[in-house]
């Protein structure tokens, strides 16, 4: 990699000095072209630096964050150029304002199928429409949750109100545990809470047949759609749901806005989320009145540019979905395929190896750590994939539970979306069977800050100018 060294004049606006550039240039062989006939994202010709010099960035850990699609960029850069306040003011750029938050909430509300009477709630993530929800509940609520769940969804309900459900051997054990939670634990409102798709195995779950079993003993069901957003259809009528939430840093919008969707009755009823501006239908001496419907919950200044980021991504899925979903099923499939014929490679199902899943694959490689594994994908092959346990640790600990603790306590996940491609898929798929056959290409060294390049620098760390 050469880097430009700049002269100290082109100190930025605040007279700090600003970093070197480097200029990256790809290896031909990594050159890739965008998969045809799907929605551009931004970014898909980011080069990464790795030890034999820069290639095109492989993009494998959508579950984490997506990056943006090009209309989200178009839609974004336009509504920078005249927004204002959203429901505060009589000039004409509070009123584009505010008419696109609202037909930003208007185009969510078609992509989750929301029923004409639900609610519609802008927030800034999963985690944060989870904890919404579970401030709004109708006092001593008891909430049923699997300990498959990822911690947003397992954790906000507090643990004297939560029935955790055991990890389920199958969808029909998980049936017949939540039928049987459901018989035993009498409460006027109670509320079962299970994700569209596992966050580590990818995994989707039935949720009509979930909704129906909830609903025929009165409880409500919610969907976390954060793994769903980006790849499935949602559809709470259908499914005939009562809430979904999701995340727009998943959905192929930036990060900062949420989505919380469903019935109005508790949310009108609830703790208002935030006490402040625009959620007071009064305030007087003796006492506060609070609004109903979206703006109950959403006190302060709203996220307008989030709002709009989230609805021109979800009006892009729309229009592309049987493209984006055979595009990642073939991607899954050639992932599959390819892992599972390495030795010592296992991938992990909670229910089996053929159940119908998103784009996510978790696998641990034997005698390996699966930090070093990320590590060495991303600094020797320029591969951005995650390691962990996702922030499922209960699932994670019981899907990796080893006696004779010879195996990882910990995995790797790959996950696809718009910014993968199949050079990327092969190129990982030959990085982890170089790995096992070969080891790794340089010397490395677990430091306090976890693995580390032993007598090199890391080409991750080669100043970069700011965005800024
Ligand atoms: C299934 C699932 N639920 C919830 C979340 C939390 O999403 P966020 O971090 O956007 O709040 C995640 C994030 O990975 C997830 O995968």
């Amino acid at each position: 990699m050469s880097v430009l060294p700049r002269p100290s004049s082109f100190d930025d606006v605040n007279g700090r000095p600003v970093p070197p550039v480097p200029v990256i240039r790809s290896r031909a062989l990594h050159v890739v072209a965008p998969p045809s006939g799907l929605p551009p994202v931004v970014g898909a010709d980011l080069n990464a630096p790795t030890l034999t010099g820069p290639v095109r960035y492989a993009n494998l850990d959508h579950a984490a964050s997506t990056p943006a699609l090009e209309s989200v960029k178009a839609a974004v850069d336009q509504a920078l150029l005249s927004y204002a306040s959203v429901h505060r003011g009589a000039g004409y750029a509070s009123r584009l304002t505010s008419a696109w938050y609202e037909q930003a909430r208007a185009e969510v509300a078609t992509f989750v199928g929301a029923r004409g009477d639900d609610t519609v709630l802008f927030t800034r993530t999963t985690t944060d429409s989870w904890a919404l929800l579970a401030k709004a509940l109708p006092s001593r609520t008891t909430v049923f949750v699997f300990e498959t769940e990822h911690h947003s969804t397992l954790l906000p309900w507090g643990r004297s109100r939560t029935v955790r459900l055991p990890v389920p051997k199958s969808v029909e054990d998980a049936v017949r545990l939540l039928d049987d939670a459901l018989a035993t634990h009498a409460s006027r409102h109670r509320l079962v809470v299970i994700a569209g798709a596992s966050n580590v195995t990818g995994e989707t779950w039935p949720v009509e047949r979930f909704a129906e079993l909830s609903h025929r003993h009165g409880a409500r069901i919610a969907v976390d759609a954060a793994q769903l957003s980006a790849h499935r259809l949602i559809d709470l009528q259908a499914w005939d749901a009562d809430y979904v939430a999701f995340s727009g840093h998943k959905t192929y919008a930036p990060f900062g806005a949420g989505v919380l969707a469903g019935r109005s009755d508790w949310l009108d009823a609830g703790t208002p989320y935030l006490f402040g501006g625009g959620a007071t239908a009064s305030v007087t001496d003796d006492g506060t009145r609070w609004a109903t419907g979206p703006a109950r919950h959403e006190g302060g200044s709203p996220n307008v540019i989030g709002a709009i980021a989230i609805a021109a991504a979800c009006a892009t899925i729309a229009a592309n979905r049987e493209a984006i979903e055979a595009h990642e099923s073939t991607l899954l499939a050639r992932l599959r395929e390819g892992l599972e014929v390495i030795d010592g490679v296992e991938l992990l199902s909670i229910f089996d190896d053929d159940h119908d899943r998103v784009g996510v694959v978790a696998f641990t490689v034997d005698g390996w750590d699966s930090s070093l594994i990320s590590q060495v994908l991303a600094v020797e092959h320029g591969i951005g994939v995650r390691d962990g346990k996702f922030c499922a640790h209960l699932l994670v600990d019981e899907l990796l539970d080893d006696p004779w603790r010879e195996r990882s306590t910990t995995a790797v996940r790959v996950s696809l979306g718009l910014g993968s491609t199949s050079e990327a898929v092969d190129r990982l798929v030959n990085g982890i069977r170089r790995l096992v056959e070969h080891g790794t290409t340089a010397a490395w060294t677990r430091g306090d800050r976890g693995w580390e390049l032993l007598d090199q620098d890391d080409p991750r760390d080669a100043p970069v100018a700011r965005p800024w």
